[in-house]
């Protein structure tokens, strides 16, 4: 048996949809742990392109058990969505569950993420507006509903009653916004949970007994380790812990169970949303990338901001991680460039030197990236079926992000299908 993490070490995207989909093919079981339907995660497979937003990336193998934990907040409207379409696709949700524990994002979560933002004017944070943060806030506060109450009317109407009103009151008195009918959200709400409430069982005992039966596990990170709400840019970050011991409180097992960390990283940059980018491009060079990655968000459609690859961030993410592995996406994007550079330190406005991301945003501000430039490649890599095969240029490439990173790379994605990942 085996139990692996894949984590995002960036600011999400990096193709940990693809990634998790290639290994689930070797795994019985795959768990989300956190985060929402803020997650986009693309798995593309014979010509199929499926967008995921809770559903686990194991969900194509049909044999593969799906699960959602406690730590993860759900849309029961969003995630039905999800299971009517790819349900139409031929694709079956026999083995799904989710935890009674994991808390339900309502209406006024989603309507409060919007309010919020817009009363931050020109500081708002660039959410996805799906009421993530409102909801997580709920739930520290003691007061959230859980996937339990959804799926029982009497519980439902009584606890989803006195948190609508008092969200009511919030949102007609301080935002100044429009009233919720909640009788009428309670009833259309019960009725997502009649339909739910097959998937219902304990995630924290199916993994733990899944892992004691020798089965191989695999967990799905979503969001990415500059958005953890501790270890990012806060607070240009989501409401969760998308680091790999999130893993652990979010599905309920102890961290014994995990046999390795995979980091996922791009061959370069990106961010969706606000907040500190040292590396970012706004220039043709940054437009290049994004017209030649597709970088346009999976959920809002939004351009993604484009940058060079920052070692800082990675080798920040190998330690609050204790990453095991690297996998580098998207190397085929970056073909046609002159020159690559790689950030591989900040330097301060006072001229320090410093190799450590900074844990504020005080800290990070006037930081300018240090680079060291690369010869680029213009060859079509996306054929390509081994390391072998790669121009010399790539393979020095890689070979010195591995030693900036400390971190073994283990698989380079050439394309973002199922077949373009090469083994090292
Ligand atoms: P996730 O949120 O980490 O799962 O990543 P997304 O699915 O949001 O974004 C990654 C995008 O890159 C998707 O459109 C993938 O299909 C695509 N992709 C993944 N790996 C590669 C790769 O190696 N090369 C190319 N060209 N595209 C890739
Ligand atoms: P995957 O799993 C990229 C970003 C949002 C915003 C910030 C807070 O596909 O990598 P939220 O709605 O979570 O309160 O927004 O976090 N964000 C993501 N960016 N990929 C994601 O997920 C993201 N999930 C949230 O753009 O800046
Ligand atoms: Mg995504």
């Amino acid at each position: 048996m085996s139990a692996n993490i894949v984590i995002g070490t960036q600011w999400g995207d990096e193709g940990k949809g693809k990634v998790i989909d290639i290994l689930a093919s070797r795994a019985d079981v795959v768990v989300r742990a956190q985060g929402g339907n803020n997650a986009g995660h693309t798995v593309v497979s014979g010509g199929e392109t499926y967008k995921l937003h809770l559903i686990p990336s194991g969900i194509l193998y049909k044999d593969t058990l799906c699960l959602i934990g406690a730590g993860v907040v759900l849309d029961p409207k969003d995630i039905l969505g999800e299971i009517d379409d790819l349900s139409a696709r031929g694709i079956s949700f026999d083995n799904l569950k989710i935890d009674p524990r994991a808390h339900i994002i309502m209406p006024w979560h989603i309507a409060l993420d919007g309010l919020s933002e817009k009363f931050r004017g020109n500081k708002d944070i660039g959410t996805t507006h799906r009421g993530i943060g409102p909801t997580y806030m709920d739930k520290y506060e003691r007061s959230g509903l859980r996937f339990y109450d959804l799926v029982h009317p009497e519980i439902f109407r009584e606890k989803a009653r006195s948190a609508g009103e008092l969200k009511n009151a919030v949102i007609t008195k301080v935002f100044g916004g429009a009233s919720l009918d909640i009788d009428g959200i309670i009833e259309e709400y019960i009725g997502y949970g009649q339909r739910l409430a097959k998937y219902m069982d304990d995630v924290s005992v199916l993994t733990y007994e899944a892992a004691k039966a020798g089965k191989t596990i695999l967990f799905e990170g979503a969001q990415a380790t500059l958005l953890d709400i501790d270890f990012g840019t806060y607070p240009y970050v989501t409401s969760s812990h998308p680091l790999s011991a999130g893993v652990c409180t979010g599905t309920g097992v102890g961290p014994m169970l995990i046999d390795g960390i995979y980091g996922v990283a791009k061959a370069y940059t990106t961010r969706v949303g606000k907040g500190p980018f040292p590396t970012e491009l706004e220039d043709e060079t940054g437009d290049y990338i994004r017209n030649r990655g597709g970088e346009f968000g999976t959920i809002t459609g939004r351009p993604r901001r484009t940058g060079w690859f920052d070692s800082v961030i990675v080798r920040h993410a190998v330690r609050v991680n204790g990453l095991s592995c690297l996998v580098i996406n998207k190397l085929d994007t970056l073909a046609g460039l002159d020159t690559l550079k790689v950030c591989v330190a900040y330097k301060r406005p006072d001229g320090t030197i410093i190799k450590d991301f900074p844990p504020t945003l005080e800290g990070l501000e006037g930081c300018e990236p240090v680079y060291e430039e690369h010869p680029g490649f213009s060859d079509d890599i996306s054929g390509a079926h081994s390391f072998d095969e790669f121009p010399q240029v790539a393979k020095d490439y890689i070979a010195r992000l591995e030693e900036l990173c400390e971190c073994p790379i283990k698989m380079v994605g050439v394309g973002p299908d199922r077949s373009q990942i090469i083994e090292r």
